[in-house]
């Protein structure tokens, strides 16, 4: 079997978060070696915790999860309950988990795991606001050239904004951060809603997840079936998008994504963009291709990668 890719996954879960972790989870190619959350969907509190529990669900209490950054860099922290539920998490009934928060903080984390392995054998899976991975890179600029990849779900051009007209939750929450990332000169794969909101989770393919018999299985259609009903009622769609799980999938068949190398850049400033990805798709500037960004998905096989890999668990 070939080595596996080594992975830190940085999250805020968040339903779609779940399902990106178990996705990951139920993935012998991956080694996630640990989880650090930050604030986002929901509270910090929340977000670890629910970080703990799905690994619980997957039955994978030996996974380390740290707790990052309570707030953005610069802004106050916006949240979801809207769309997650005030848990992050609503659907399931998970138990309380068991297993113990790590004691070091999420950034030291970061930065010991990428100083201390060989370099270029860990890959970011950054599925939130961007606070602890631009926190980690300026606390030590050294890792950036350590670090294999970033792959991240934020942003969006062509479908426009989902919590502003212009902005994606994710960088919209942490636009300093996501400059500081899109600035680093860290190869980065992108995910923007423009793959996103081709990656529906029709009435169809949330019955096969139940369909598995499993506790996973279950779990996944209730937290599917609570997160998709905001996103079907605001765009008239069956299923919302499956945001988070892009971003394993793509480590695991990078050939299900299709899009091209262009330039990123964050707005920092105008309150009325803020936070809006500036995709450089006909490279009309001379700025530098900073990141690879995906426009295009097989989202029949994304799902049967999904359904393939969660039944493992
Ligand atoms: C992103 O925001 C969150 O609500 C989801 O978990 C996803 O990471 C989509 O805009
Ligand atoms: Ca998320």
């Amino acid at each position: 079997m070939p080595q596996s890719r080594r992975i830190i996954i940085d999250t805020d879960p968040g339903q779609d978060d779940a399902v990106a972790i178990l996705l990951a989870l139920g993935s012998a190619e991956l080694e996630i070696v640990g989880i650090t959350a930050v604030a986002g969907n929901v509270p910090l509190k929340l977000t670890e915790k629910n970080a703990r529990k799905i690994c619980e669900l997957a039955g994978r209490p030996d996974v380390k999860v740290y707790a990052g950054a309570i707030r953005p860099l610069a802004r106050e922290l916006v949240t979801a309950e809207e769309v997650h539920g005030k848990t992050g998490l609503n659907g399931p009934q998970l138990p309380e988990p068991k297993m113990k928060l790590q004691d070091e903080y999420a950034v030291d984390f970061i930065v010991e795991t990428l100083m201390s392995e060989e370099s270029g054998t860990i890959t970011l899976c950054a599925l939130g606001p961007l606070t602890n991975v631009a926190l980690a890179l300026i606390r030590e600029p050294k890792i950036a050239p350590r670090i294999k990849e970033i792959v991240l779900m934020g942003g969006g051009f062509f479908e426009g904004g989902n919590v502003t007209p212009t902005a994606e939750f994710n960088i919209y929450v942490d636009p300093h951060a996501a400059d500081v990332v899109f600035k680093s000169g860290i190869p980065i794969v992108m995910m923007p809603l423009d793959v996103t909101h081709k990656a529906l989770t029709t009435a169809k393919r949330t019955k096969a997840f139940r369909k598995l018999g499993t506790r996973v299985g279950t779990a996944t259609a209730d937290m599917l079936e609570f997160f998709e009903r905001f996103d079907e009622e605001k765009y008239g769609t069956d299923g919302g998008p499956l945001h988070d799980p892009c971003v394993i999938a793509y480590l695991l068949k990078p050939k299900l994504f299709k899009g091209r190398k262009c330039n990123v850049s964050v707005e920092t400033a105008s309150e009325l963009t803020m936070g809006m990805t500036v995709i450089d798709w006909w490279g009309v500037t001379k700025r530098p291709k900073n990141a690879m960004v995906m426009r295009d998905i097989d989202h029949d096989a994304f799902f049967e990668l999904l359904l393939e890999r969660l039944g493992r668990l």
